[in-house]
């Protein structure tokens, strides 16, 4: 496997040569692309010794002192025999170019060109690594499918103490295993995602609904689509805008998503249930706006028909995942659900714990698979979460083939 490994400007770039040195431990070639800024930081000499490779500094050859076809045309070939592209350090400046596409020397160029993984090890003070334009290329890269290796906390280079330090090597080096495997698995497969709250009214003006953002589910629907699956989103109401190639389907209530699930879920051999369903709607809706008086009021409430039992009633061959939010117990009310929803795959949370649960853009989860498997996972952001669910799911695909095939 060739990584192209490309090094920016800032003290950590001599960090980036032994990185070198432990990605060949495991097997990597690795190509070396240094930036003008890396060049004032450590000399190309030191990577060329290291990489046994030419290391390549230019769009445009600098010696010969003019552009030739060869060197103009590099990065693509350099794109083409790429597995990889890596970044490490990776200053404000290239997440920047890497966000808006500018292409103005040969690793920007290269990144535009190449279609493999990307993975990208940021590092710089601490000012700059907080500040919402850095913050917001780097959503914007993540959404793109760029593995962020976010950088530690500790000391750095300009005297003060935060986040900016580049991550450790095994932190980096997993980032790039991780995304080299994680490329197509879903190839072939039809996915759909329910995500998002629903609304339920109670008249034509109000409405009964919940505190999801959406953002799971969209999270895991983007995922899916990246790993080559053929994805249909069923959406209750979110702001958030349909991650690329993904057929989305809109609706509002539960009857709806109910029906809208029913008629696509024929069509998909994987089915993700992470919609926060309103469990009971208004019995009566009332057709005019309800009018105010000074007496107490109540709502009479009905059950709504739960999507995710209906559809694992008769799911055959289909692998159904579901979400546990819960507030308590949540290890034993999750493989309850497991259970007694027949799922295969339960993603339960803990909704009051920090950094976890409705809106935020991090999640802390333990996945519970009907094999008995339980995953317990740290914090990490929604789109980070998404590849691990679906990385049981592929398992657990995988082995009921395995045991289908052997019972043939
Ligand atoms: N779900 C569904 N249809 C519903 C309610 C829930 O498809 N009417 C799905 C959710 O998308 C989720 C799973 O069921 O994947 C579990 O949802 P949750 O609300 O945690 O479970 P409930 O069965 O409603 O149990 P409770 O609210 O009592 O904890």
């Amino acid at each position: 496997m060739r990584i192209t490994l490309g090094v920016t400007g800032g003290v950590a770039a001599y960090k980036a040569a032994e990185l070198v040195r432990r990605l060949q431990q495991d097997a990597f070639t690795v190509q070396v692309v240094m930036t003008r800024g890396a060049r004032e930081f450590i000399t190309p000499l030191t990577f060329a010794a290291l990489s046994g490779q030419k290391v390549i500094t230019d769009l445009f050859a600098e010696s010969s002192g003019e552009a030739n076809l060869e060197s103009a045309i590099e990065h693509i070939a350099v794109a083409q025999r790429t597995d990889l592209l890596l970044v490490a350090p990776a200053t404000a400046d290239i997440l920047a170019k890497f966000a808006r596409g500018i292409a103005d020397d040969f690793l920007t160029t290269l990144y535009l060109a190449s279609t493999a993984p990307v993975v990208v090890a940021p590092a710089m003070n601490v000012n700059m690594w907080n500040h919402a334009a850095t913050q917001e290329n780097v959503e914007m890269l993540r959404a793109r499918g760029v593995k962020i290796v976010d950088p530690d906390e500790g000391y750095l280079a300009c005297g003060v103490t935060g986040a900016g330090r580049l991550a450790g090597q095994e932190a980096i080096v997993a980032a790039v295993h991780e995304a080299l495997r994680a490329v197509r698995d879903l190839a072939g497969e039809k996915v759909l995602v329910t995500a998002g709250p629903t609304r339920e009214n109670v008249d034509p003006v109000r409405y009964l609904t919940n505190r999801s953002s959406g953002k799971m589910g969209y999270a895991v629907a983007e995922a899916a689509a990246r790993r080559g699956a053929h994805v249909i989103l069923v959406s209750g109401p979110t702001s958030l805008e349909a991650p690329v190639g993904v057929e989305r389907v809109d609706v509002r209530s539960a009857e709806e998503m109910h029906r809208a699930v029913v008629e696509k879920v024929a069509e998909c051999s994987i089915a993700i249930f992470a919609a926060a369903v309103a469990d009971y709607r208004p019995a009566d809706t009332n057709a005019q706006k309800i009018k105010r008086n000074n007496e107490a009021m109540s709502i009479s409430l009905e059950p709504t028909p739960d999507i995710l039992a209906s559809v694992a009633r008769n799911k055959g061959e289909r692998l159904i995942v579901g979400f546990a939010a819960e507030t308590d117990h949540v290890a034993e009310n999750a493989r309850k659900k497991l259970a007694a929803k027949n799922a295969d795959l339960m993603v339960a949370n803990d909704v009051t714990a920090e950094g976890a649960g409705f809106d935020h853009d991090t999640n802390i989860v333990t996945l519970f698979a009907r094999d008995g498997r339980d995953l317990a996972l740290p914090r990490m952001s929604k789109s980070e979460v998404a590849q691990h669910i679906l990385d049981e799911v592929v398992r657990l695909r995988s082995t009921s083939r395995t045991a289908h095939r052997s019972a043939v």
